[in-house]
């Protein structure tokens, strides 16, 4: 295991290039389970997340292959095998992906509960009341989901309780080869989700809806591979202002899609870092003092809660008091108690945080719990004075391509060393 070394005090000044967005990658990986051939996936993120889900792919049957940096191949003719292993959903839990697809292509799927993670409990049950409206029949043994449909699925009315973004996913993904018309309603629409749209309309499939909540799916008997090219990480890019936001300069960041953060970027712009924004790129500044705001999680396109650990980070070092909801998950304030470490004054009140901004943290020696308090962690250590240590940096390599290249690059005194 890794750990990371940040020297804090020092402005980021240059361009990062946003990679893929692992929220869009998997769920594409995980569509090309869907009919026999050879796949082709543009501006694969290079992940610890990737990885998995490739391996997972090949106990299935499929091959996956890298001819150049950040272009996955998959080849899907001999997917067989429709059990996903404890071993491999336990290290990720998007495996569940995989679920809608196999019983689509193979009429049965055998994937081991992802159980839960840091940030919640995480249950899947959105999922299996979804497949079975569509004619599969699921039971619950041993902690594997086993699920097996005679014949074909059947198109069916869904409707999502909440917004589920793989939930969605995975509806889209075993609707697409069901028989008859399938409308599911209440679904999220976050953009990793059109991105998912646009590979299966791109492989035969018949939806309508692509942007909104209610999608409407043709079931078709067959598909065909297609050539897809994954959106940019509007999370990454999301961290990557709240880091210029709290250590002042200025980052251009290429690559990215403005579109694609709304509500984060109106929220910056309040907090007082300037952003100005082009077709395809955003550049971030902060000069002046950091103005505390209020900030409440919200499905898309709400504030990101995969972006609620990082405007915590820059919220400590604020100017007032910033009250944070997070209404998406029941426990993801795992990076509070980590921050205090660091001298930030946040008192959490169920799902409220609220955060006392203060002059500025000091260095210390924390640890990551999981993916996005990681990234809160190098935000706050990039801010703070002396030198922060991050243990358990593995979590942060789930997400996040190069992030300690592409900030060195851009001035921050930080380094990997092995733990
Ligand atoms: C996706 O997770 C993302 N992961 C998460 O990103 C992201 O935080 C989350 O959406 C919300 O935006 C991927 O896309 C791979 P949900 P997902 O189903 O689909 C409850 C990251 O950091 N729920 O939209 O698992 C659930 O507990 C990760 O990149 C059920 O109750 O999230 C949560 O409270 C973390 N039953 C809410 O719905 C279900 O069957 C939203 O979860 C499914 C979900």
């Amino acid at each position: 295991m890794d750990k990371i070394i940040i020297e804090g005090g020092r402005p980021l000044h240059g361009t990062i290039a946003v990679s893929g967005a692992k929220n869009a990658a998997l769920p594409l990986i995980a569509a090309t389970l869907l009919c026999p051939g050879e796949h082709i996936l543009h501006n694969v993120p290079e992940l610890r997340d990737i990885r998995t889900i490739c391996t997972l792919l090949e106990t299935l049957g499929a091959s996956c292959s890298i001819p150049k940096p950040h272009t996955l191949i998959i080849n899907s003719d001999n997917v067989n095998n429709y059990e996903a292993s404890y071993e491999l959903v336990k290290t990720m839990r998007a495996s569940v992906l995989v679920l809608g697809p196999l019983l689509a292509r193979l009429g049965r799927a055998r994937v081991s509960l992802p159980g839960g993670c840091a940030i919640g409990a995480r249950p899947i049950n959105f999922h299996m009341t979804g497949l079975q409206k569509l004619g599969a029949v699921l039971e619950l043994e041993g902690g594997y989901v086993d699920a097996f449909v005679k014949d074909r699925l059947t198109g069916a009315q869904l409707s999502f309780d909440i917004p589920s973004v793989t939930g969605t996913e995975n509806m889209l993904m075993a609707a697409c080869l069901a028989k008859g018309e399938t409308i599911i309603r209440n679904c999220a629409k976050e953009p990793e989700i059109g991105n998912l749209i646009d590979m299966l309309i791109g492989m035969g499939a018949k939806i309508s809806g692509r942007g909104t909540d209610t999608l409407v799916i043709q079931g078709v008997k067959d598909l065909h591979p297609a050539e897809t090219t994954i959106i940019s990480d509007r999370i990454e890019t999301g961290t990557y202002i709240a880091a210029v936001g709290a250590t002042g300069g200025e980052l251009t960041l290429v690559d990215c899609n403005p579109n694609h953060l709304p509500a984060f970027l109106d929220k910056m712009r309040n907090v007082g870092i300037s952003i100005e924004v082009k077709e395809n790129s955003i550049i971030a500044a902060r000069s002046g003092p950091l103005r505390s705001v209020d900030v409440k999680t919200n499905p898309y396109p709400g504030f990101a809660t995969d972006l609620q650990a990082q405007i915590m980070a820059l919220m400590a070092v604020s100017q007032g008091l910033s009250v944070i909801d997070e209404t998406i998950f029941e426990n993801r304030f795992m990076h509070v108690a980590e921050l205090q470490r660091m001298g930030a004054d946040i008192r959490v009140e169920g799902g409220r945080a609220i955060v006392a901004g203060k002059d500025r943290l000091t260095g210390a020696q924390v640890m990551a719990t999981d993916l996005r308090a990681s990234a809160s962690l190098v935000i706050a250590g990039l801010a703070a004075e002396g030198e922060t240590t991050i243990s358990r940096v593995y979590h942060l390599d789930r997400g996040y391509e190069n992030l300690d290249v592409k900030l060195r690059r851009v001035g921050a005194s930080i380094r990997r060393e092995p733990e």
